[in-house]
């Protein structure tokens, strides 16, 4: 395998820093950059030490000039608190930091990697969904900030591929978790496992009947470099998620089984848009790429536990008012 400078961006977050670990193992000349707006320096500090490790505090809406083999562009906030907390940010940070990525790719003759997400299908009239559903998105709701900023960015990359020919990949990521989730994020894992370890309320919007898929995070970082060490010829939109379904009331009474907690489930309104089901359709993934998912929830969730456990929660703010 030959080894390549590999710039991240989001590399500081809950995914980021899990990708970087890989690439650094590898050998690969790894530049992580992050504006640490949802993450802090503590995820990535035990790579500091390391010869190929190089940390960068830049916010990629503002141009960069950097010379890499290979860019994962991840930077964005993904938890709902995190990316409505300023909405308008959000769309610049996926549309300026896509063609931000793509004109250094285009400059560098780089391979560039969007991490997309299902939230491009809003909330889906199919069901599971495959790449060729286009998606039903309020694009004047409050995720759409979100929703809409990740279509704009796809479409960015292949309008580069078409017209620049840069060698891009697509990625759609399906709910993922796992160690590093931040404690205040607001996603469901992150929520539920916080609040039972706390012994606080464990909150369930709406009847807990809606739907989710739960992808373990080494499963989705695998799918992602397989993606991006993939044949030129497929650049996707490929989904990279973990088909099992699960409702939000069955999550939230695994947790509570696994935790011991005597945490009691309470209702809050479903938040606006809120999807009531989402599954990944992995065809694709699994024939072009070779990859399906291996860590069955209840294991994932362990090892998930096992990591709130061991932080002090003390050290984690919520980046956002919105908690
Ligand atoms: N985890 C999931 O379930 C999931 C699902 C779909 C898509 N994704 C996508 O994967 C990527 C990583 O998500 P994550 O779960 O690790 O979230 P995360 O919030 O932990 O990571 C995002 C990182 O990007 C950084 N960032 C945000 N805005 C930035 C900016 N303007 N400039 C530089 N850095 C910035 C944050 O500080 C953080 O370190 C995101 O693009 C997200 O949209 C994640």
């Amino acid at each position: 395998m030959s080894l390549k400078r590999i710039l991240v961006t989001g590399g500081a977050g809950f995914l980021g820093s899990h990708l970087c670990e890989r690439l650094v193992a590898e050998g690969h000349d790894v530049i992580c950059l992050d504006n640490f707006f949802t993450s802090q320096k503590s995820n990535v500090a035990h790579l500091l030490g390391q010869a190929n490790f190089e940390l960068v505090r830049h916010d990629i809406t503002q141009p960069m000039w950097l010379e890499v083999d290979e860019i994962y562009n991840l930077a964005c906030p993904a938890a709902p608190g995190h990316y409505q907390y300023n909405p308008i940010k959000t769309m610049k940070t996926s549309v300026l930091g896509a063609i931000h990525v793509l004109g250094m790719a285009k400059r560098c003759r780089a391979k560039v990697l969007q991490a997309s997400t299902s939230e491009v299908y809003g909330d889906p009239e199919v069901h599971p969904q495959p790449e060729s559903y286009r998606g039903a998105v309020n694009p004047i709701g409050p995720r759409a900030c979100y929703d809409e900023g990740k279509r704009a960015a796809e479409t960015l990359f292949m309008d580069y591929h078409r017209s620049n020919r840069v060698n891009v990949r697509v990625i759609r990521i399906f709910n993922t978790y796992g160690p590093r989730m931040h404690p205040f994020d607001g996603r469901v894992v992150s929520n539920f496992i916080r609040q039972a370890l706390q012994g606080e309320d464990i909150t369930i919007f709406g009847e807990g009947n809606q739907t989710r898929s739960f992808c373990y995070r080494d499963d989705l970082v695998e799918g992602m470099i397989r993606m991006m060490n993939g044949p030129d010829d497929f650049i996707g939109p490929v989904n990279i998620g973990n088909p099992g379904e699960f409702t939000i009331r069955e999550l939230a009474e695994l947790v509570l089984e696994m935790t011991g907690s005597k945490s009691r489930l309470v209702h809050e309104p479903l938040p606006a848009d809120d999807p009531t089901q989402r599954q990944p359709d992995i065809t694709l993934a699994k024939e072009k790429l070779g990859w399906t998912p291996t860590v069955p929830l209840r294991e994932g969730l362990q090892k998930t536990i096992a990591w709130f456990r061991s932080i002090d929660i003390r050290h984690y703010r919520a980046p956002t008012p919105n908690y």
